[in-house]
């Protein structure tokens, strides 16, 4: 194995108790959606729900079905489906649905009927993000259409913030007004909930009775910040590594990688490294990222290939049996996945979330 996933299924648990911490009153749901955020959605859930996590939560229908086929018979909650046969599927195996539209409601209703089961839904209300979620316009309509359907019932109320890294900003704020506003508008109690990580961790009265973190479950703040991440002992669980493939000496002005965009000095060692951008090593990391080889830090030298890149690792490096780490725990003096998040213009959500499932995922501490 030349390239591989480390994730520390301890960082997931330790991470899960210091997020519940946060948020004592409230329970918890990890998002577990984009193949837990490129951790490995059964392990990563495994970790979670050991460490206390009450819900899992997913994008996709899909995701939600794999966890039930991995043997989770606990609460969860998937937001993103559209087709009629996975509503079927989904309240066949007592998944929670998130719904926004009368369509929505119309798939679950027709399908709980066919299996004689209630199907529980969670509507979507859009307070602010202008994504998904029901209008506020539409939502006295869709509530009595929920109301008058027999065959769903109406687990909970839900909304996302439209800032989800700005504790600050005057928009989540108004959108926490609003939602408290609809949920005193119920005559009974309503399951209802809209943190995310930023939210949990910075916002508690927007804790309500659950709270859905994703990215901190991975050990990384919404922000980037990684003095905040430290500050609450955020643990980053994924560290990307390969072996190098292939090392050898070039001489002094010699270009590198397609298009030459880098150039050697002076005479060199070159360090072939097996991850390419088919990979999810984004392109912009040219020239501009670095990696960790042997306790030091070098930068990418030149173009990423669709399964390559290249390192110039100095005149003096001998060690062809070299692991290299491209991002990990920066405690350990490797770049974090923020550092390559900087250097490629993008946010640390999407270094790790794009990461290619054919990467091969070893897990610690499981
Ligand atoms: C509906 C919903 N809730 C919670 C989350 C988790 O967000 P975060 O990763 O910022 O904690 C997401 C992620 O985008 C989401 O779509």
């Amino acid at each position: 194995m030349d390239r591989w996933i480390e994730v520390d299924l301890a960082a997931i648990a330790h991470n899960v108790k210091i997020i519940k911490a946060q948020a004592p009153k409230s329970q918890l749901m990890a998002v577990v959606k984009a193949d837990a955020y490129g951790h490995g959605l059964i392990e990563v859930s495994k970790a979670a729900r050991q460490a206390g996590a009450e819900w899992l939560g997913t994008a996709l229908f899909e995701e939600a079905l794999t966890l039930r086929e991995s043997g989770d018979s606990k609460k969860i909650l998937t937001w993103l489906g559209d087709q009629a046969a996975d509503f079927a599927e989904a309240i066949e195996k007592d998944i929670d649905l998130g719904i926004s539209t009368f369509s929505h409601l119309e798939k679950a209703a027709v399908a709980a009927t066919k299996l004689n089961k209630k199907a529980n839904l969670h509507l979507k209300i859009d307070t602010g993000l202008n994504r998904n979620g029901v209008s506020l316009a539409d939502l006295p309509k869709l509530l009595e259409a929920i109301s008058q359907t027999t065959s769903v019932n109406l687990a909970g109320i839900m909304s996302h913030f439209a800032f989800p890294d700005d504790p600050s900003s005057e928009v989540n704020h108004q959108q926490i007004i609003k939602f408290t506003e609809i949920i005193k508008s119920f005559d009974q109690p309503i399951f209802s909930h809209m943190a995310n990580s930023m939210a949990t961790l910075d916002l508690p009265q927007s804790h309500f009775d659950l709270v859905r973190p994703g990215i901190s479950v991975y050990g990384l703040h919404p922000s980037g910040n990684l003095e905040k991440a430290k500050a609450l002992t955020l643990k980053p669980a994924l560290s990307l590594k390969a072996k190098i493939v292939n090392l050898k000496a070039v001489a002094a002005e010699q270009g590198v990688s397609y298009n030459h965009t880098y150039r050697t000095k002076e005479q060199t060692n070159l360090a072939v490294i097996p991850l390419g951008y088919s990979d999810g090593i984004d392109r912009r990391a040219a020239n501009a990222a670095a990696v960790a080889i042997g306790g030091k830090i070098y930068k990418i030298s030149g173009r990423i290939c669709m399964e390559q890149f290249v390192v110039d690792v100095g005149a003096d490096f001998q060690d062809q049996a070299a692991t290299v780490t491209l991002f990990g725990d920066s405690s350990t003096g490797v770049p974090s996945v923020e550092d390559w998040a900087q250097a490629v213009g993008t946010i640390n959500y999407e270094i790790i979330s794009r990461l290619a499932t054919r990467i091969k995922r070893v897990y610690l501490n499981q």
